[in-house]
């Protein structure tokens, strides 16, 4: 079992709940490195949220690649993890070229969406060598097909089917799985049923850590903010409030 496998389960062991962010460029993954993160994911929510797509079904893996190198620059501390793109994971052997590429440029481990329709591509990635991230519950590259981002794991059928699929990405190897959007009841579940641990996303807190996408958290997308979240900061305002000061400066001052 992998150093990186075998400490977050141990840290699951001992109660302590880990701490993960996004991050897509340089600046900002130094910043939360240098503020004591666990994990710094370079999620595809870079299409929306830096990209300006209308969901994460447009990235492409170059587009990772890019954001990957640039964040790998400022992440000293913090283990790194990037995800692996949508259409890039199709089968077993194209899910290893993926986390290879992600790995080169500078990820220690990659995230994938799916539960038991994806156990043979992350066990060829841990494999590999690799240490893999799962990522159940609201799957966002297929949002299209979902027809939107809803909540899941609330009926008694769904709850069974994210407990099939929390168990079976521990069996293929997971060292962690994130749980997006997953009823509270259903994640305390899943959480108490596996070794490995559950990192949520609005999923309530009954989860071993937890997740945002850094610019919801600190207010830097303002047209979108999820229902889970409270910004701590406001960042797009300030960025307003100096562009104005600056444009009113410059046009009242004398050539
Ligand atoms: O892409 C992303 O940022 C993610 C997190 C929200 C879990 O997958």
């Amino acid at each position: 079992m992998s150093r990186t496998m075998e400490d977050f389960r141990e840290r699951k062991r001992r109660g302590q709940r880990i701490t993960a962010l996004t991050a897509y460029d340089y600046p900002t993954a130094r910043l939360l490195d240098e503020s004591g993160i666990d994990i710094i994911l370079v999620g595809d929510s870079l299409g929306m949220v830096v990209l300006g797509y209308q969901d994460t079904t447009q990235v492409k893996l170059e587009e990772m690649l890019h954001h990957t190198r640039a964040v790998a620059r400022g992440v000293k501390r913090a283990l790194l993890v990037a995800d692996l793109s949508i259409d890039t994971y199709d089968t077993p052997a194209a899910a290893v070229e993926t986390a290879r590429r992600l790995v080169e440029a500078g990820a220690e481990g990659v995230k994938l969406e799916g539960g038991t329709t994806h156990v043979a591509q992350i066990e060829a990635i841990v494999r590999a060598g690799v240490p893999l991230m799962a990522h159940i519950g609201m799957l966002p590259q297929s949002v299209r097909q979902e027809g939107g981002y809803k909540v899941k794991g609330r009926t008694p059928v769904g709850a069974e089917r994210l407990l099939a699929d929390a168990r079976a990405v521990e069996k293929a190897g997971a060292f962690s799985v994130v749980l997006e959007i997953v009823a509270a009841e259903t994640a305390r579940q899943i959480t108490a049923s596996i070794a490995i641990p559950t990192i949520g996303i609005g999923s309530g807190e009954y989860c071993d850590g937890q997740i945002l996408v850094t610019r919801d958290l600190i207010g830097l997308f303002p047209w979108f903010t999820p229902k889970f979240v409270s910004p701590e900061v406001h960042v797009a305002e300030e960025i307003r409030r100096a562009a104005r000061i600056f444009i009113e400066r410059t046009r009242g001052s004398v050539c």
